[in-house]
């Protein structure tokens, strides 16, 4: 095979240096299923459910953090690679209270609804203790910050950091206890936060909503 072309799903595609597995794919119209994943973002490698398989590699790798490289043999969907993801849609589903929330809330917040559906993963296969706690109090008039839905994709602090370059989203504690915030653990109005929504429009969940489409509907 000469240089810059990989097999995807049997198939030889070419690729630009630098370019992951997941951008590939994407541009060839093969779905990767991807929770933490916004093509706005630097890609983060948090959610794992973008995986495949590399021929020669004896674990699935993240596709949105492996760049391409020539040569590569890759497998985007199998049997093995499909279970591991709706294993992991169901442990997400276990810490996630509520996924029939209104598309009202944000463009981006059937996401994770739409993933659960195709997968069938809302099974109860997993039960236990549940992160995160709201912030419904929040008193400002724009966004909605309901924790009891977040899956710690961190997209929302991200694209306050790398696209509005303000910071005022940040995450506190460790492990199991993280918790998306503001500066010192404040309401928003009295944080960084321009209102600017463009935290609520990459929330997968709905954990951060619009607060005026919301009273209009
Ligand atoms: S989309 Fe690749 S790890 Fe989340």
């Amino acid at each position: 095979m000469t240089d810059n072309k990989i097999i995807l799903d049997g198939k030889e595609v070419s690729f630009t240096p630098g370019e992951t597995i997941y951008e590939i794919a994407t541009r060839q119209e093969t779905f990767i299923p991807t929770l933490c994943y916004d093509p706005r973002l630097k890609a983060f490698g948090a959610c794992r459910l973008c995986v495949v398989d590399i021929k020669g590699m004896k674990n699935p790798v993240a596709s949105c953090t492996t760049a391409a490289t020539a040569g590569m043999d890759v497998s985007t969907s199998n049997e093995r690679i499909e279970k591991f993801r709706k294993t992991l849609l169901e442990m997400v589903v276990s810490e996630n209270r509520e996924l029939e929330v209104t598309p009202l809330r944000s463009i981006a917040s059937q996401e994770l609804t739409l993933l659960v559906d195709k997968y069938d993963a809302h099974n109860g296969r997993f039960q236990g203790a549940q992160s995160g706690h709201s912030k419904l109090d929040d008193a400002n008039p724009f966004l909605l910050r309901d924790y009891d839905l977040c899956i710690s994709c961190y997209r929302c602090v991200r694209v306050c950091a790398e696209q509005e370059g303000d910071y005022a989203i940040s995450v506190m504690n460790r492990g199991f206890h993280t918790q998306i915030t503001t500066e010192f653990n404040g309401f928003l109005k009295d944080s960084a936060c321009t209102f600017c929504g463009q935290c609520v429009q990459t929330c997968p969940t709905g954990a951060l909503g619009d607060k005026k489409a919301l009273r209009n509907a």
